[in-house]
């Protein structure tokens, strides 16, 4: 159920069998030679609401935009300041709590908006821990969940694409959106694997050590059908994941 597709009347009804949210969180950023710039939103956007109708849950309006500093030596990528980051996520977090949200479950498509969104966690719960009678057991829980760190992802990628994988524009997150969006499948020819990692500073140090974009990875390997075994795995672990974070206490 996609919160933008209900009015506030079902919206106060769900909250009476639920007060738990997925918020979908990616980045606009290059994704080498054959990646869609939207890969990282796309992912846990897709994913996403598919566990909001295995789960019953509720899923709000993808963040689309993240912390992509390091990706703006690259045309067409867009980034947050990680202040703005914090802000967009306090802000967001504190409009639904308004209305009795309690649970907010970040589905997470960008390694670069961790740190970021972590510490707009530790500025929501501020609000509560550092109030003279609230104590420091805030109401409020946020959990922070990368789509592709589950085991039956982990798994199928390893299987598929073994250690081609790399680390940036991989052949799993681009089949995944090959899988959402076949009609924007790109064909392109790629030299051989760069380095499979280095410390970068920023943006243009990105780009002298990973020229087209890529990190240590293959994405010639993508397919819309290992897309969709990637997916189905997700939502499984990511739905399941869903409910404990619920029933905690
Ligand atoms: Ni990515």
């Amino acid at each position: 159920m996609l919160l933008h597709l209900q009015t506030w009347e079902e919206v106060e009804t769900y909250l009476n069998r639920s007060k738990g949210i997925i918020i979908p969180i990616g980045s606009t950023e290059q994704h080498g030679p054959n990646g869609l710039i939207g890969t990282d939103a796309i992912c846990p956007e897709v994913i996403g609401r598919r566990v909001g109708e295995v789960a019953d849950a509720l899923v709000g309006p993808t963040i689309s935009v993240g912390m992509a500093q390091h990706h703006l030596g690259f045309a067409g990528s867009v980034t947050l300041r990680p202040t703005t980051l914090i802000a967009v996520i306090r802000d967001y977090v504190v409009s639904l709590a308004r209305h009795g949200f309690e649970r907010f479950y970040f589905l997470n498509g960008h390694g670069g908006n961790i740190a970021t969104t972590n510490a707009a966690f530790s500025e929501i719960y501020a609000e509560t821990s550092m109030m003279r009678s609230g104590g420091n057991a805030p109401a409020i829980r946020c959990r922070l969940k990368n789509w592709w760190e589950n085991p039956g992802v982990k798994r199928i990628s390893s299987e598929l694409f073994g250690d081609r994988e790399g680390s940036h524009a991989t052949p799993s997150e681009v089949s995944v959106t090959q899988f959402a969006y076949p009609e924007a499948i790109k064909r392109k020819s790629m030299g051989p694997i760069g380095p499979k990692q280095r410390d970068f500073a920023d943006a243009d140090d990105y780009r002298r050590l990973f020229p087209d974009g890529r990190i240590g990875s293959d994405p010639t390997l993508a397919s819309p059908e290992h897309g969709a075994r990637l997916v189905e795995a997700a939502v499984c672990d990511v739905a399941e994941d869903y409910r404990r974070f619920l029933a905690q206490a």
